[in-house]
């Protein structure tokens, strides 16, 4: 089939070379002249583990083309994707003037019959307000709308779309339902169950709920992490005991600096908002972004704590600047909060990320970059992992260099990389989430 995305960011570039790859003629395009310019140049401008593979072997194949404009390939396309960005307006709800500029723009190319679907995250209405949109734009086009809410995740999106948990395919017309099915049928092979057919409505909603049903599942463990670090018990535990339960599972129970990320923050805020609107609060998901919030802006005076009460005049390595590990993205990473809260506190920050620096420094003026873990706890006070790169594991983390490094050795793990009594054993004072601190031997 001839499939065109419009939007060439982590879904949209991920999601058009995996449809090639699976056999498709593919074309992206993004209307940000430098991207679609890298692109064509064979040049990846995001990091996703396996990317590059998918896309260099496709445009070899010649079944992955680039472009900045929809006029040459929405014409003769089968199936156009939205998957442009839906940023946070400014009251909490979608700003969603990125998918309308795309719909105007994809309506004054179309040709014969077309499927027009949206992958972005969008509230309950987007998807008829596009087909107004196109319809108004022009009149006699032949086309269908879907919604198609995209699940991968960042970091492992390659083989999020080659194994989905589920293709969800939103639409009242039977034709739409039938090319969407066809699209995706190499990736149900064995596996039909996980087609789910349903509304327009109902499919936009189960991508903001399922995002909200994570992110506080998230928070609930976080806040049980608190509990814990008051009562002497360990949130590693509670978490196996509670998520070898396949009733509650394992995922989103691993205690941390809170969430973060290009989805869950704005997600909530927008399924909140427009529950509210609607006059069905959802106070769950409110609650959640306010714990939430209140978390990655606490994470600094937690490092204060550990050192005394403060780190004014102290210098302080934040290992991990983006919001997840196997990402470069840093959009409402807890790490940006932590940088900044130690900034306004007086310390001195150094920051180490394998990929995230490029799009993180215009977001933090005044910390230092280093190109290592060593090179950014050189003359620190503390140390501390924000985010959970294999780097800064057990056995790829060289303690003693660390240690080396340091002024005073002490390591605060808001990823609880390390067992405590390991980490004291290598003499350093650590202090993880929803754990007892663990001193060095004779401290
Ligand atoms: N990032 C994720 O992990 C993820 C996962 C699932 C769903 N989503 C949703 O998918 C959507 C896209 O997210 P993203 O992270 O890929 O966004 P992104 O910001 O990385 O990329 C969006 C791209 O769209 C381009 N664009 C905007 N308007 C355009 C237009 N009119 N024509 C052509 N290109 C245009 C921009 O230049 C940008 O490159 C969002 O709604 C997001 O919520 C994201």
């Amino acid at each position: 089939m001839k499939v065109v995305v419009i939007g060439t960011g982590y879904v949209g570039l991920v999601s058009g070379a995996c449809f090639a790859d699976i056999g498709h003629d593919v074309t992206c395009i993004d209307k940000n002249p430098d991207i679609s310019a890298r692109l064509e140049r064979g040049e990846i401008p995001i990091f996703e583990p396996g990317l590059s593979d998918v896309v260099g072997r496709n445009i070899a194949r010649g079944r992955l083309a680039f472009a900045s404009s929809p006029a040459s390939s929405v014409p003769s396309a089968d199936v156009v994707f939205i998957a442009v960005g839906t940023p946070p307006g400014g009251s909490g709800d979608a700003d969603l003037s990125y998918v309308r500029a795309a719909a105007g723009e994809l309506a004054l190319c179309l040709s014969g019959y077309t499927v027009i679907a949206t992958k972005s995250t969008v509230p309950v209405g987007t998807n008829r307000a596009v087909a107004r949109i196109v319809r108004a734009a022009s009149p006699d086009a032949n086309f269908d709308v879907a919604s198609v809410p995209e699940f991968l995740r960042e970091g492992s999106a390659v083989s999020d779309f080659a194994a989905p948990d589920r293709i969800v395919v939103g639409t009242d017309n039977a034709r739409a339902a039938d090319v969407l099915r066809q699209l995706h049928q190499p990736l149900l092979e064995g596996r039909s169950d996980r087609f789910v057919l349903t509304g327009v409505e109902t499919a936009e909603l189960i991508k903001y709920s399922a995002n909200a049903f994570l992110a506080v599942k998230i928070t609930f463990i976080n806040e049980i992490a608190n509990l814990c670090e008051r009562v002497g018990a360990d949130v590693e535990d509670v978490a196996r005991g509670m998520g070898l339960d396949s009733r509650v599972g394992r995922w989103g129970l691993s205690a941390g600096p809170g969430y973060g990320g290009s989805c869950f923050p704005k997600d909530t805020l927008a399924l909140a908002h427009d529950a509210a609107k609607a006059g069905a609060p959802i106070r769950l998901v409110e609650t959640a972004i306010e714990v939430n919030d209140a978390r990655k802006k606490s994470l600094a005076d937690r490092v204060s704590s550990v050192i005394g009460g403060s780190v004014a005049g102290k210098t302080v390595a934040v290992l991990g600047i983006t919001f997840k590990a196997n990402t470069d993205d840093v959009r409402d990473s807890p790490a940006i909060d932590l940088a900044r809260g130690l900034l306004a506190a007086g310390a001195q920050v150094r920051v180490f990320d394998p990929e995230g620096a490029p799009h993180a420094r215009s977001l933090l003026d005044g910390v230092t970059w280093w190109p290592s873990t060593v090179e950014a706890a050189a003359g620190a006070h503390v140390a501390t992992i924000v985010t959970e790169w294999d780097h800064f594991k057990p056995g790829r983390l060289d303690m003693d260099a660390l240690k080396a490094a340091m002024v005073t050795p002490v390591l605060v793990d808001f990823r609880n990389l390390f067992d405590p009594t390991v980490a004291a054993a290598a003499g350093f004072t650590y202090v993880s989430v929803g754990r007892q601190p663990a001193l060095p031997e004779g401290a």
